[in-house]
């Protein structure tokens, strides 16, 4: 996938003036600090406005892919909805702003938390480009989500890469807090790495206690059956411009951007049978797929004798989910 066009061109516009040479030292020193894991002693990655900017540069894409997906998955699991308000918790520069006024339009109240004042700076600035009326006239309030903080119910409640900055004490304090004001659904997206995956599971068995039900990317409610060190995680590949290949100092034309991530749903979404848990692999006779079922882990093989199914079997791709009739 590509960043949507005025995202694109909003980014090129605000990176326009900032020396290349600064910003890739800059994503260096941040992306040190991001790949150590667990947040400095202070409690952010994030020290200055040129972390801000480097940020944009280097994550902001990436992160827009993940949470489109994921936002998408659940789109599919709930086609007749159509949320109307929407809070983000731990905006940044206001990425699942733009990926969910992409995967709902009719989206008409969009508020945003954030504490640090140069993201809300960066984020309202980027928004100023938007070509949603939604996006430009988002609400940013300064929050530390940690501290008090009040918010009318809203049908779609986001959070991403947030819950991974977080002391551990307070991520289920937070999750409960979100979850009492989300009317609908509830989606949280982090790394898809052992520690991102780990703070989804952990978030998936609170709110199914909670009552919640879990439309993405879970077939069911019932215990993860991921076990053996193994992670439930996907990936969403997303173009690089030009200013990201020099933010990054990479070659690439793409990236592939590892996400785990959960939907909780105050309504059940529509069945699905499975849902795709790697690349399938497809052989000459037969194609593999590893799947997550009410029955647990499966590996389905699909052989070439089975002609519509194979024909089927050679559009399914990791992260999709399996109809019923599949
Ligand atoms: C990794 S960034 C993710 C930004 C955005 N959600 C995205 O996916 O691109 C984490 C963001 O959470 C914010 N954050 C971390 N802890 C917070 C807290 N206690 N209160 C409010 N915001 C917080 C940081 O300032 C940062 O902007």
């Amino acid at each position: 996938m590509d960043l949507p066009t005025d995202l694109r061109l909003a980014l090129t516009n605000e990176l326009a003036n900032i020396p290349q040479k600064s910003i890739a030292a800059t994503v260096e020193r941040l992306s040190n600090r991001y790949r150590g894991g667990h947040p400095p002693a202070e409690g952010t990655f994030l020290h200055t406005s040129a972390d801000v900017i480097a940020y944009a540069a280097y994550r902001l894409p990436a992160t827009f892919a993940a949470i489109y997906a994921a936002l998408n998955e659940t789109r599919k699991r709930r086609p007749d909805w159509q949320p109307r308000t929407m809070l983000d918790a731990g905006a940044g520069p206001g990425t699942a702003l733009w990926a969910a006024s992409q995967v709902w339009p009719d989206l008409a109240q969009i508020a945003l938390l954030e504490r640090d004042d140069d993201m809300i700076a960066f984020g309202k600035q980027l928004a100023t480009h938007a070509r949603s009326a939604a996006v430009r006239e988002a609400t940013w309030q300064k929050v530390d989500l940690l501290g008090q903080w009040e918010s009318e119910p809203k049908d779609l409640v986001t959070t991403a890469y947030v819950l991974n900055e977080l002391p551990a004490s307070q991520r289920e304090t937070l999750i409960n807090k979100l979850w009492s004001i989300t009317t609908d659904t509830l989606v949280i997206i982090e790394p898809g790495t052992p520690i991102g995956f780990s703070h989804i599971l952990q978030a998936r068995q609170q709110l199914i206690a909670a009552g919640a039900n879990i439309v993405a990317p879970c077939p069911h409610n019932l215990p993860c059956p991921m076990a053996n060190n193994d992670w439930c995680h996907f990936a969403q590949r997303i173009a690089r411009s030009q200013l990201q290949r020099q933010a990054k100092q990479a070659t690439l034309s793409y990236e592939d951007e590892k996400f785990s991530y959960i939907a909780a749903s105050r309504t059940k979404g529509l069945p699905i049978r499975a849902r795709v848990l790697r690349h399938p692999q497809i052989r000459p006779g037969h194609i593999h797929l590893e799947l997550c079922t009410p029955e647990g882990l499966q590996n389905s093989i699909v052989t070439r004798k089975d002609k519509a199914a194979f024909r089927e079997a050679r559009a399914i791709e990791w992260g999709n989910a399996l109809s019923p009739d599949h």
